[in-house]
């Protein structure tokens, strides 16, 4: 998948997005901003924002900028934000996260919320994840990765066709993602329904060793 397809893919989503995957992922929202333990003033961001579900979940002193590719899902984040007068949300706006314009260092945290599976190259959104956090902030990523059940696995591997279509890679290897991208991993936990999605927490472990590795 290319930036164009994700999006035509999400221009489509856009509209039902919140009916369709609202309250079945929002455990997962929620378990990751718990995690995160946001304080007062902290600067947080958070890639492929979509809708702004996450966004009344974040404490109300702390600072979101959220970023997304889509205008349309970015045009319902916005409305939320002034709908439910949001003033964490300090910023939104139309972003790629594989090649952010945030200089290295902006932000104490940076989250990715059912993202990684969506993106083109999701080394390279990592890469970008670890420059903008400063050093020993937090990364933390929610997503689905292929099912440890090898069933459930052969099924997913058989959907990955199919990706263009979901806007998104149902095949993605849990193991295979963090060695390539050079993740120090803290915490691995299983979040919403049947535990079918992964909340991970990183160090950020940025230095010159982390891409090379993936170079390597
Ligand atoms: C499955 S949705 C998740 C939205 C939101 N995080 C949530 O919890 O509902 C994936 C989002 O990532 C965005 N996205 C995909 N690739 C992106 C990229 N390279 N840069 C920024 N946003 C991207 C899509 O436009 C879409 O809004």
């Amino acid at each position: 998948m290319d930036i164009d397809m994700i999006e035509r893919a999400y221009r489509r989503y856009a509209r039902g997005y919140d009916l369709y995957f609202g309250g079945i992922l929002q455990p997962g929202r929620r378990a990751v901003i718990e995690r995160m333990h946001c304080r007062p003033g902290e600067r947080i961001l958070e890639v492929g924002v979509g809708t702004g579900l996450s966004l009344p979940l974040y404490p109300p002193r702390t600072r979101v900028y959220g970023i997304d590719v889509s205008p349309e899902m970015l045009a319902r984040a916005r409305e939320r934000v002034a709908r439910e007068g949001l003033g964490q949300a300090a910023g939104l706006c139309r972003m790629d996260a594989e090649r952010m314009a945030f200089a290295d260092d902006s932000f104490d945290k940076v989250v990715a919320m059912y993202v990684v599976s969506v993106v083109p190259d999701p080394g390279r959104l990592v890469d970008e994840m670890r420059r903008v956090c400063r050093q020993e902030g937090e990364l933390y990523i929610v997503n689905h990765f292929l099912h440890p059940n090898p069933l459930v696995a052969g099924a997913e591997r058989l959907a990955a066709p199919l990706s263009r279509f979901l806007g998104f890679h149902p095949n993605l290897d849990l193991e295979d993602f963090i060695a390539e991208s050079g993740l120090e991993v803290a915490e691995l936990r299983r979040v919403n329904a049947f535990g079918y999605w992964t909340l991970l927490r990183a160090r950020n472990n940025k230095g010159p060793h982390a891409a090379a590795q993936r170079v390597a």
